[in-house]
């Protein structure tokens, strides 16, 4: 918790959200699934609608003033994100469709030019999908051996083995914080670890960069993904940042238009980076979105954004202890400083699904599955659980509405 941090002024930001304006079956809606896709202020859509209404035009192509517009407005939308990361410039920054292109981008191009048959790549058991599926297509495509660095019984990583894991390896690729469970990695001595090996690091920071402010080069990562859709921009757009020397190394991934520079009968040559990853027309509107939701954000100050989260957390983490004790399963640390609002939980012999169908008579929107993270389910013992995720828009009434329609949904099933 940061001391110096203001308390967000929450009754005037959700004025800023129209969605949440909204009522389902009667009640204000109570959206906890912002792990998911976040909602998106008037600011970002109002970017968005100006875009398409005044000056829309396709980038890096014509020369006439629309044009020149909505290009400069593209690439002041990639200066924010990559100030916002902390990247050392936009050269470094590609814009992708979500982090788990920007995953896959780095399996097709980076995997396929550097791993051959024999070679390590490092994961952790709690991976999302999209940190697993490119690899296990790598693996069965080039004989490559995956590894996994176990999780604690309280939920962190297990690095006592990281050693001997990443012997050999050319590649780390972690979370920065679980969807399912809120855990927070410590990035920077992972990033040692995997440098002392000369491995790269990967990281998904689909979940991190939305709610803590994040510096990649303090880091030291060598390629970070994440998505806007997450941290209140537009769905269709996420950005792969990575180091521009990796980058140039790189073979391109997908070969188009604005990709490439020259193209002969016989050959291309690429363009420079960043466009050299980013063939066809781009989500340019997405793009601009972008850029307004980060502004939203910095205005907040993601210090006060991180701080509100752990406020809510805390209090969630205790209302709903409090309230069901032992009948409640909560699968994440309990210790706020370490972990994100994401909290997973399940009631004994209730299926999670069941849960969430209760809840939405109430109004109240929680995530209910395997949060596509089917090898950390296996691990948990469960095959799926309720998720209710926080984020700069979220109250504590509405925590008191979740344990409230959870109350409600209990007793129904225990009837
Ligand atoms: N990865 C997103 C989630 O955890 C979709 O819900």
């Amino acid at each position: 918790m940061n001391l110096d941090a203001m308390p967000l002024d929450v009754e005037r930001i959700r004025r800023d959200f129209p969605a949440l304006a909204r009522e389902i079956r009667g009640q204000r809606v109570v959206y906890l699934d912002s792990a998911a896709s976040s909602q998106k202020p008037e600011s970002v859509l109002r970017a968005m609608d100006d875009a398409y209404r005044c000056y829309y035009a396709n980038v890096h192509r014509g020369v006439y003033q629309m044009a020149e517009e909505s290009t400069a407005a593209f690439e002041a939308a990639r200066a924010k994100v990559t100030r916002f990361v902390g990247a050392r410039s936009s050269r470094e920054l590609v814009f992708v469709r979500n982090a788990t292109e920007a995953i896959n981008l780095v399996a097709y191009s980076w995997g396929r030019a550097n791993l051959q048959a024999g070679d390590a790549v490092v994961l952790s058991h709690m991976e999302h999908h999209a940190n697993i599926g490119p690899w296990q297509m790598l693996a069965e495509e080039r004989d490559i051996e995956l590894r996994w660095i176990p999780m604690t019984d309280d939920f962190r990583l297990d690095l006592s083995t990281l050693d001997e894991l990443l012997r050999g390896a050319r590649l780390l690729a972690v979370t920065a914080m679980s969807n399912v469970l809120g855990t927070i990695n410590d990035i920077r001595p992972l990033a040692d670890a995997a440098h002392a090996h000369d491995a790269l690091l990967l990281v998904d920071a689909c979940q991190y960069v939305p709610h803590v402010a994040t510096d990649i080069v303090e880091w030291d990562a060598d390629f970070v993904a994440f998505s806007a859709h997450k941290m209140l921009g537009p769905s269709g757009i996420g950005a792969l940042c990575a180091r521009e020397e990796i980058l140039d190394a790189m073979p391109p991934f997908l070969g188009g238009g604005e990709m490439i520079r020259d193209v002969r009968l016989d050959g291309f040559t690429t363009n420079e980076l960043p466009w050299k990853f980013e063939a066809g027309t781009p989500a340019i509107v997405e793009a601009i979105g972008w850029g307004a939701a980060i502004d939203y954000l910095a205005a907040l100050g993601m210090t006060e954004v991180r701080d509100h989260e752990e406020r809510l957390t805390r209090y969630a983490l205790d209302a709903l202890t409090e309230r069901f004790g032992d009948a409640i399963h909560i699968y994440g640390p309990r210790d706020v400083s370490i972990r994100g609002g994401a909290i997973s939980f399940l009631f004994d012999d209730i299926h999670a699904h069941d849960i969430s169908q209760v809840l939405d008579q109430r109004g109240v929107c929680v995530r209910a599955g395997h949060h596509c993270a089917k090898p950390l389910m296996r691990r948990l013992g469960v095959p799926a659980t309720s998720r209710a995720s926080f984020y700069v828009y979220n109250t504590e009434a509405e925590v008191d509405a979740l344990v409230a329609a959870l109350v409600a949904a209990e007793a129904f099933f225990r009837i």
